[in-house]
Formats: structure tokens, C-alpha cells, sequence
């Protein structure tokens, strides 16, 4: 009987130690300790035994129990490891891999060129305003020295609505409303960013454009704080080593009025193709406020003087990144828009 003991006992600690699942360790639990379990089994079967014998037979039975049962806790450990290990590389996150790329817009280079010129203005105390897109003829027109019938008004192809409502050609009807609005207080010192209209549609001409326009209104402004300020503006806009020429030109508006030209930022004012071989870029145009646009407007030219320039943001973004069709800036093509980012950080200006 107490080889019998012996080769249960061996028998279920080799089969203990080699279960590979706990499923498997349970049911050994039930075959070997369980109430119908062969150990338990030959307790019962210890009737047959003599009085002497049964308790040495008995500590025997409990001692091997007692054995394989350190035996099931110990293999059960060890399973549970294992099972805990596969499945913890059965969900392992592999963090070398590359992620899933989240998709970020990006700002319109017409949109950078506006933040641009609006903070410089900003930080040189001018207001941003801006006026209505259907413009009245009296605004867009009248109100800047340009009667109806005047021959200039043939420089700009508009879309007219009614024969008094056009879409505005350019951003100086806020000219006049700002002065308009303001009625000799002074000083004016605003910028315009904003839409304008032409019928005119080729790679460097859209029928939708966007200019800025600057007014100064104040006593005793002159050609040099105009000169200074484009100076300013310009090299901000398009680097340190950016030279500026004034040449005479006529707007309706203004008196004198001046075409102001930068040096090629591509060939440094060498000659290139972009600037024809002449080492200039028309860029602007400007002048001292005429005193029939103050007069009409509220302000009384023996008393104020002022100057203004208009510029065409969408031609200042070309030239700043290097943009050959103006269309490129209206199709909205995100392959060409994300772009900009990158460019940005090349061209920074550092001072
Ligand atoms: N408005 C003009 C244009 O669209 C540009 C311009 C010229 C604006 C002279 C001005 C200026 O303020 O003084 O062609």
C-alpha cells in the first residue's frame, strides 16, 4: 500500500509539472485530491487496515496530499506567468512604429502676407479698417478726384451692378470713407487690407485681388514720411538689402504720384528674367494726398496735408515665395498650400 502511495504521488507531481494550461492543472486537482480523487480514494480504503497501521497509513495519505498539493500551487504560478507573459506579447504596442500622420491646414500665403503687413503697421501705430466690397461709384470713384466721364477711369476695367453700385477696384474708396468718417480729427494713419475686382484674367492678373491701401492725414506730412515709410515697409516685407525708386506717374488721387519700384529680390537688382533685365519690380503706387480729395472729403488742404499708397498683396506674395501664376492663390490646391510653412522659415528675416 505504501508503494502504492509513492507511484500516485510521483505519477501526479510528473503530470502536475508537465500541465500546460491551468485547465489542465484543474482537472489533476480533481483526479488526485478531489473527493473521488485517487488519494482521497485509498483513505477510504483504509478499513481493511489494522488498528496499528491506519494512522501511520493516514499521515502517509495526508503527507503526499499535502505534497502534491505545494506541488499544484507552484505549478499553478508558474502558469499563471506564462499565460500573463503570452498575453502580454500577444497585445505589445510596437512604439517604433510610425504613427498615423494628423493632418494640419495651413495658412494662405495671402493670409501670411496680410498678418504680416498688419502687424508692421500695427507696431507703428495705424489702425486696421476696411469698407464695404460693393462699393457706391461715388466712393470708388468721385470721392477721389475722378468725375464721371474722367478718362482714368478707364485704367481699371469694373464690374459694374447698377450704374452707381460696382464692385470696388481698389481699396482707396476707403480713403474717402475714412475720412468721411473722421471729418478733420486727425491723425488718420490707417491701412486697408482687402478684395478688389477687375474684369482682367491671365496669369498675373485675376479678377479677384487683394491690395492694401495706406492713408496718412495730419499736418505737415510730406514726401519723406512717405518715402520712409514705404522704405520700412517694403524692406520688412522683402529684405534688409531691398533698394526703393520712386518714378513720377499719374493717379487721379494723388498729386504728385509716384510708381515705386524694388530692387529684383531674385537677381539682387543684377537683371534677370523676372525683372525683364532691369534690376527693378514695379511694385506700388503712391503720393501726396491731392487737395481736392481732402477738400471733397472734410478736410481743408491749407491746414492738413496727407499721402497714400496702394499695393497689390497678391503680386507681394508672388514675389515674396516665388509664385508664377496669381491662379495658384484661388484654386486652394493643398498641395500647393502646404508649401508655405516651409517657406516661411527659409526667408525669415533675421535681424
Ligand atoms: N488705387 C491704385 C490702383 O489700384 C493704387 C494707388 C495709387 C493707391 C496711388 C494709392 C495711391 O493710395 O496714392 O491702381
Amino acid at each position: 500500500m505504501k508503494e502504492k502511495v509513492n507511484s500516485i504521488k510521483e505519477n501526479a507531481i510528473k503530470e502536475i509539472k508537465a500541465a500546460d494550461t491551468l485547465q489542465n492543472l484543474n482537472d489533476l486537482r480533481v483526479m488526485y485530491l478531489g473527493k473521488k480523487g485517487k488519494l482521497t480514494e485509498i483513505l477510504r480504503g483504509m478499513g481493511s487496515l489494522s488498528p496499528e497501521e491506519r494512522p501511520v497509513m493516514g499521515a502517509l495519505v495526508n503527507e503526499a496530499k499535502e505534497e502534491v498539493s505545494n506541488e499544484i500551487v507552484k505549478r499553478e504560478e508558474e502558469l499563471k506567468k506564462i499565460e500573463l507573459n503570452k498575453k502580454l506579447e500577444a497585445e505589445d504596442i510596437d512604439i517604433t512604429l510610425p504613427s498615423k500622420k494628423t493632418r494640419r491646414g495651413s495658412k494662405h500665403p495671402l493670409n501670411r502676407v496680410i498678418e504680416e503687413v498688419e502687424d508692421l503697421f500695427v507696431s507703428m501705430g495705424y489702425d486696421v479698417v476696411s469698407g464695404p466690397e460693393l462699393e457706391t461709384d461715388e466712393y470708388c470713384f468721385e470721392r477721389l478726384n475722378l468725375p464721371k466721364g474722367h478718362p482714368a477711369r478707364d485704367m481699371q476695367d469694373s464690374f459694374y451692378i447698377t450704374t452707381e453700385y460696382l464692385l470696388r477696384t481698389q481699396t482707396s474708396a476707403v480713403q474717402a470713407r475714412t475720412m468721411m468718417a473722421n471729418k478733420e480729427k486727425t491723425p488718420i494713419r490707417v491701412i486697408v487690407p482687402g478684395k478688389t475686382f477687375r474684369r482682367e484674367d491671365d496669369a498675373t492678373h485675376s479678377h479677384q485681388f487683394n491690395q492694401v491701401e495706406g492713408l496718412v492725414v495730419d499736418k505737415n506730412i510730406s514726401l519723406a514720411d512717405l518715402k520712409g515709410t514705404l522704405e520700412v515697409f517694403m524692406k520688412k516685407m522683402l529684405g534688409q538689402n531691398t533698394e526703393l525708386r520712386f518714378r513720377p506717374s499719374y493717379f487721379p488721387f494723388t498729386e504728385p504720384s509716384y510708381e515705386v519700384d524694388v530692387t529684383c529680390f531674385k537677381c539682387g537688382g543684377k537683371g534677370c528674367n523676372l525683372c525683364k533685365q532691369t534690376g527693378w519690380i514695379e511694385l506700388l503706387g503712391s503720393g501726396i494726398v491731392h487737395p481736392n480729395v481732402l477738400r471733397m472729403n472734410g478736410y481743408d488742404p491749407d491746414e492738413y496735408s496727407g499721402f497714400a499708397f496702394g499695393v497689390g498683396l497678391d503680386r507681394l506674395a508672388m514675389f515674396k515665395y516665388g509664385i508664377t501664376d496669381i491662379r495658384l492663390l484661388y484654386q486652394n490646391d493643398v498641395r500647393f498650400l502646404k508649401q508655405f510653412d516651409r517657406k516661411d522659415e527659409e526667408n525669415e528675416i533675421k535681424y
